[in-house]
Order: structure tokens, then C-alpha cells, then sequence
């Protein structure tokens, strides 16, 4: 399917496969996500020579646009966001961008998406792939789905197509029951192989660089378990407010939105056993093994492990802004969590006793994702009068975004007075070494959704298992609409860290936050 490109640049080893020809058709083409992610994405892969000259992209929407229209939108979507464009090639990548206009229940749509690729084909492609991505509305995605089988065009091997891939985009389904529904539609129109459901999280390069820290060294994995790390601490906090999706975030709400996908994923390649190759297959069997041995959370103990939170007014860099329940299209009523933190343990061997604390936000001081492994402190002080209490524990922080890099907090000699002692970071960071910055999530995974490579895809137990230990816990909270067995909601201030009630659920386990 792909060609295999090993190059060796300044030291690194880097493998980069090369997509065969390929047409990229988008569904909700039209939309946001098209402007704002995949075509800049596609224009940078295109720039960068990382995609065949044999490519086309067709949207197709319901708006009435046309090739030229269409093109107008992606010119000035890769004006706005890519950093690096420059006339020419956004013209060249322009030409190659094509449009339909229908109704996605509509045969006709599908009979001229059909007519359409079989002529961009011979023109544009020695080799027949396909890659549909649904970019729409999740409602749409089960019309989209049926009509892809339907119309035979999802079929692979026929009518001289080669593969078929068809990107999902999150979230799937809202419960673990309307997850296992999309995924039966999916299932009666294409093989598991076929589907690729994004977690944008996977394509960051921080994420992925989890695993080459702590599979590519040796110094570490030794002491990555339970004998040595007394506490894992995963924030991914954001300081942007609903913006124009409060009608989404209404029906959502943070633990869906935020906690079953990103969140998992980030505990999963934290905490998972080695796989033992990195074929995509392998690392799943290991993310969703991990996932497994998450203890489900106990429903009559729901307010000591995991607590939810809702942003009141506040001041974010400088600025006013109004609480969660005066934004625009809230309910003033809302109950819907803005701020979700948990403590989460893990049943196997390597992790028995070691507490994850895990916390997410929105309207928080600032954006900042970031893992921090807190390592035991040391078992005795020579240091008289310092105890092992005075000496703080080394903490390693994978920076994820922003200023992504990975620091080493140690205790060193401050020079002055003998027993003069400081914690100190070791740090490396991505922009001091990498100058043309870290390409964005979409980029990574839609170059591997083209070579055929789904490791940094959700596969759907990985999904299913996700969903069903989270959704005893959505269940639990609609059961109880005014908080009242489950706890509180617990109101924030807008511009602070989250609820006060967050640093309870650190010391109630004799620990606290790790300041990020
Ligand atoms: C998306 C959520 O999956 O991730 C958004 O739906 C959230 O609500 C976004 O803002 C955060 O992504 P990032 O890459 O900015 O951390």
C-alpha cells in the first residue's frame, strides 16, 4: 500500500511512509473543521511534499457552492492558518480541490459523488483510493454511513478501487448503548480495518512521544511502576469558554466531550504495558488491556473520586468574562459540567496502590496540558535536620501543549551553605531543538489514515471500553439532575484552577497537586 522511506537526519531516525495516489473526499465540506483543521492540514502535508502529486480533494455539503466557490474557501482557509503558504502552491493545491453540492440523504448525491470520483480518477489517479471523512454533524454520520454501502462506494477491490478508508470524527456516539448503535451502522457498510475514529490527542507529537520515552530508553521503564512512583497527575486544561458550541456542550458536557476520549488516551499510553512491536495492532492490544484494568467507579461513592465543576464569571488574561450560565444559548439553569477531576486506580501488578489524578477544565487560568509522574520521595534523610519530608520528590512533567517538552524536577546543591538544597528542572524543550514547529495533530493522523497505518486510531473495543466506564457515571449524574447523591456542582471561579473541592480529592490520599 505504501512505500517505506527510512532517512537518518543530525542523529534522528525518522520512518516515514509515502501514501499511495489517493482522493480525500469530505463530507461537511462546507464546515468548520474543514476550514479550520483539514484543509491546512492537507495544504501543509501538500507543501511538504508528503503527499503524491497523484491527489484530489472533493467536498461535498449541502451548501450550494461550486469548484470555484470552493476553491475560493480553501485558498482563503490556508491564508488564514498556515503559516508557511505562500501563493503559488496554495494555487497549484487549489487545483486540485473539487466540489458537489446535496443532501446527504439524497441518492442523487451519492449517484454524482459516484460519476464524479470515477472522472477525477482517470484523470488525476494511476491507482483508485478512496478516503471519505466525516466532517459533519454526528447526526448525519448514520445517513453518510448507509449510503457509502448502498451506493458500493464503500466497497473495496471492486470497480478497480483500491482501498477505502473512512475517517470518524468524535464523538461516537454520547453513551456506551448510541456508541455500539453508530458502530453496528458502520459495521454493515465497511470492515473494522476500514474505519479510522480520530482522537486528535494521538496525532499530537507529545502524545506519541510518551511511548518513545518510555520504550526507546532504558533508564526508565524499570522504575515505572508502582515500587517507584508514588502518583500520576494528568491536567489538560483550557482557558477558552463554550465559543460558539454552547447548543453541543449543553447536550455534552466535559466528560464526554473531554474525559472519554482525550483523557483515557492520555492515561492509557501513560500507564500501558509494552507492546511488543509498534504495529498498530500491538499498541492497541496493550491501550485497551490497560483500559480494562481501570477500577469502575463506585456510584454510592461517586462525590469522593470524581467531582464536577462549572465555571461562574471571572478574569481571564485581563478580561471579563461572563459564567457559564450567561453565555449565549446556556440554559440559565444549566447543570452541565465544565470541569471534571478524578481519582482513578489501576488493578494490575504495575500500578496496585498508585492513585491517577485526572483533571480537566474550561475558562481555567490558562491552557496547559500536561502528565506529571510524581516519583517516591527519598526513603531516608542523611541530610539532618532535613527530613524526607523537606525534600521534595522528583517529578517528571511531560509538557503536551503548550511549550511541549519534558522536564525533570531534582533536588540539587544550591551554592551557599552546606545543607543549602533546591529543587531544580532539567528541561528540554521542542522549540529550542525543532525551529519549524511541531505540524498540527491532523496532519500526522491524516497522512496515516493515507498510508493505511491506524495505530494512532481508536480502535472500537479501545472505544467501547472507554464508554462503558464512563457511562455509569453520565447515567448516575442525569438520574440525579439537582446534585444531590451524586455531589455537588461545584462552581469556579472563571481565570482560577477549578473548584476548591479538587484539592480534597488530592489530600484525602495524603497528596497535592503538583503546581504546573
Ligand atoms: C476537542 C474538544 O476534542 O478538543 C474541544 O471537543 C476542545 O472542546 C479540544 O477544546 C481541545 O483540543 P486541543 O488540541 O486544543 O487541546
Amino acid at each position: 500500500m505504501s512505500a517505506n522511506n527510512h532517512s537518518t537526519v543530525r542523529g534522528s531516525f525518522c520512518i516515514e511512509e509515502y501514501p499511495e495516489p489517493t482522493a480525500f473526499v469530505i463530507f461537511g465540506a462546507s464546515g468548520d473543521l474543514t476550514s479550520r483543521k483539514l484543509i491546512p492540514s492537507l495544504y501543509n502535508l501538500f507543501q511538504k511534499n508528503l503527499i503524491p502529486k497523484d491527489f484530489y480533494i472533493l467536498g461535498c455539503a449541502r451548501s450550494p457552492l461550486n469548484d470555484e466557490s470552493f476553491r475560493k474557501k480553501v485558498e482563503n482557509a490556508i491564508g488564514e492558518r498556515s503559516d508557511s503558504a505562500s501563493d503559488s502552491k496554495t494555487r497549484k493545491f487549489s487545483e486540485r480541490c473539487f466540489y458537489i453540492s446535496g443532501g446527504y440523504d439524497a441518492d442523487e448525491t451519492y449517484k454524482e459523488l459516484k460519476k464524479r470520483l470515477e472522472i477525477l480518477d482517470k484523470k488525476f489517479l494511476p491507482e483508485r483510493n478512496h478516503i471519505f471523512h466525516l466532517a459533519t454533524p454526528p447526526s448525519i454520520y448514520p445517513l453518510v454511513i448507509k449510503n457509502l454501502g448502498l451506493s458500493g462506494l464503500s466497497k473495496e477491490g471492486k470497480s478497480g478501487i483500491g482501498s477505502v478508508h473512512v475517517i470518524v470524527e468524535k464523538p461516537f456516539g454520547s453513551d456506551l448503548d448510541s456508541a455500539m448503535e453508530l458502530e453496528n451502522i458502520l459495521k454493515k457498510s465497511l470492515s473494522e480495518h476500514q474505519i479510522y475514529r480520530i482522537d486528535h490527542y494521538l496525532g499530537k507529537d507529545t502524545v506519541q512521544n510518551i511511548l518513545l520515552f518510555r520504550f526507546a530508553n532504558s533508564i526508565f521503564e524499570p522504575i515505572w511502576n508502582r515500587r517507584y512512583i508514588d502518583n500520576i497527575q494528568i491536567t489538560v486544561a483550557e482557558s477558552i469558554g463554550v465559543e460558539h458550541r454552547a447548543g453541543f456542550f449543553e447536550q455534552a458536557g466535559l466528560l464526554r466531550d473531554m474525559f472519554q476520549n482525550h483523557m483515557m488516551q492520555l492515561i492509557s499510553l501513560v500507564a500501558m504495558e509494552s507492546p511488543i512491536s509498534f504495529d498498530a495492532d500491538r499498541v492497541r492490544d496493550e491501550k485497551v488491556k490497560l483500559l480494562r484494568a481501570i477500577r469502575p467507579f463506585k456510584i454510592n461513592d461517586l462525590n469522593n473520586t470524581i467531582i464536577r465543576g462549572q465555571y461562574g464569571p471571572g478574569i481571564i488574561n485581563g478580561k471579563e468574562v461572563v459564567a457559564y450560565r450567561d453565555e449565549e444559548g446556556v440554559d440559565p439553569n444549566s447543570k452541565i459540567e465544565t470541569y471534571v477531576a478524578a481519582k482513578i486506580m489501576i488493578e494490575n501488578w504495575r500500578w496496585q496502590g498508585v492513585p491517577f489524578f485526572l483533571r480537566t477544565g474550561r475558562r481555567l487560568k490558562r491552557k496547559a496540558s500536561k502528565i506529571a509522574v510524581q516519583f517516591k520521595a527519598v526513603p531516608h534523610s542523611m541530610f539532618y535536620p532535613l527530613t524526607t519530608d523537606d525534600l521534595n520528590p522528583n517529578v517528571l512533567i511531560f509538557h503536551v501543549q503548550p511549550e511541549e517538552g519534558i522536564s525533570l524536577r531534582i533536588q540539587a546543591k544550591h551554592p551557599g551553605p552546606k545543607l543549602c538544597m533546591d529543587a531544580l528542572e532539567m528541561e528540554f524543550k521542542y522549540s529550542e531543538v525543532i525551529h519549524e514547529g511541531l505540524p498540527d495533530a491532523y496532519e500526522r493522523l491524516l497522512l496515516d489514515c493515507m498510508v493505511g497505518d491506524p495505530t494512532l486510531f481508536i480502535r472500537r473495543d479501545d472505544m467501547e471500553v472507554a464508554w462503558s466506564f464512563i457511562t455509569p457515571v453520565l447515567k448516575a449524574w442525569e438520574r440525579d439532575p439537582e446534585c444531590k447523591k451524586t455531589g455537588p456542582l461545584h462552581m469556579y471561579p472563571a481565570g482560577s484552577w477549578g473548584p476548591d473541592a479538587i484539592e480534597e480529592l488530592v489530600n484525602r490520599e495524603g497528596r497535592s497537586w503538583i503546581n504546573i
